[in-house]
């Protein structure tokens, strides 16, 4: 597929125009970051593996009637997918306690909540991405109260959705962060991507805290064999139909 012009590059991925200026084309890299780019690397393969889990988990949450941006992969790191305005929100939903949960409230690393958390914080890497409050959100018009509450159901359904679904590849969902976009007809749709990059997955087979992680904290943590757990979770996660 021909990309057209660059129109934005990430940490993960870059975004270019198409024919369609309804469609843009995401490339995937192999590029890694962690503590808001204070450290860098690079995952051999990470492009082609979070691009196919992504577009797997889009079809999966389509056909459970999510309305997503994503619309098909024409090559292994690419995806084409529907334009739409990103809202500087990222929206995190916690099953268990882990990362900054445990940093911030004390909860012991693994502690199962009683029910999912759903949190918002600022895309703003200049900020460091800071957790809002809703009042603080409203206050930066951030999102509309609307939204917000469209943002809250639709992030709970994606976990229903997600965390069956993993349960299935033997992995437990501990949390991830979602990212919402407008279309021009200003439909929120899920945007950006699902992958070991934005989610923490643990190995149920594995029960060493240590040995069980399967996303990015082994990056962010130099726990090693990064490229070994991706490809673990790709090859899992195809593994499973996205019908029921
Ligand atoms: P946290 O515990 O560091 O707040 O992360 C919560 C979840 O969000 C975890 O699954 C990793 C994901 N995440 C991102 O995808 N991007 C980010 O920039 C951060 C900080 C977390
Ligand atoms: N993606 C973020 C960054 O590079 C943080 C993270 O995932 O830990 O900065």
């Amino acid at each position: 597929m021909s990309a057209g012009q660059k129109i934005y590059e990430g940490k993960a991925k870059i975004l270019y125009t198409t024919e369609d200026p309804n469609v843009l084309l995401t490339h995937f890299k192999d590029d890694a970051t962690a503590f808001n780019a204070q450290k860098r690397g690079s995952i051999v393969g990470k492009g082609q593996m979070n691009c196919a889990i992504s577009t797997h988990l889009f079809q999966l949450l389509e056909a459970e009637g999510i309305a997503t941006h994503w619309l098909d992969s024409p090559s292994a790191n690419e995806m084409r997918v529907r334009a739409v305005k990103i809202l500087p929100l990222e929206v995190v939903v916690r099953n268990i306690a882990a990362g900054s949960l445990c940093q911030q409230t004390g909860l012991a690393l693994g502690t199962i909540l009683k029910q999912p958390l759903v949190e918002f914080y600022y895309k703003n890497d200049a900020l460091g991405d800071p957790l809002l409050t809703h009042d603080r959100l409203f206050l930066l018009e951030l999102a509309t109260p609307v939204q917000v509450e469209q943002l809250q159901t639709a992030a709970l359904r994606i976990n229903q959705i997600l965390s069956d679904f993993f349960e299935r590849c033997g992995i437990t969902l501990v949390d991830f962060k979602l990212e919402f976009g407008l279309d021009a007809q200003n439909h929120l749709l899920l945007a950006d991507e699902i992958s070991p990059d934005t989610c923490r997955l643990w190995n149920q087979a594995d029960s060493d805290p240590t040995q069980r992680v399967m996303d990015k904290d082994r990056f962010r943590h130099d726990l090693g064999n990064v490229e070994a757990a991706y490809r673990q979770v790709l090859e899992r996660v195809l593994a499973q139909s996205v019908q029921k």
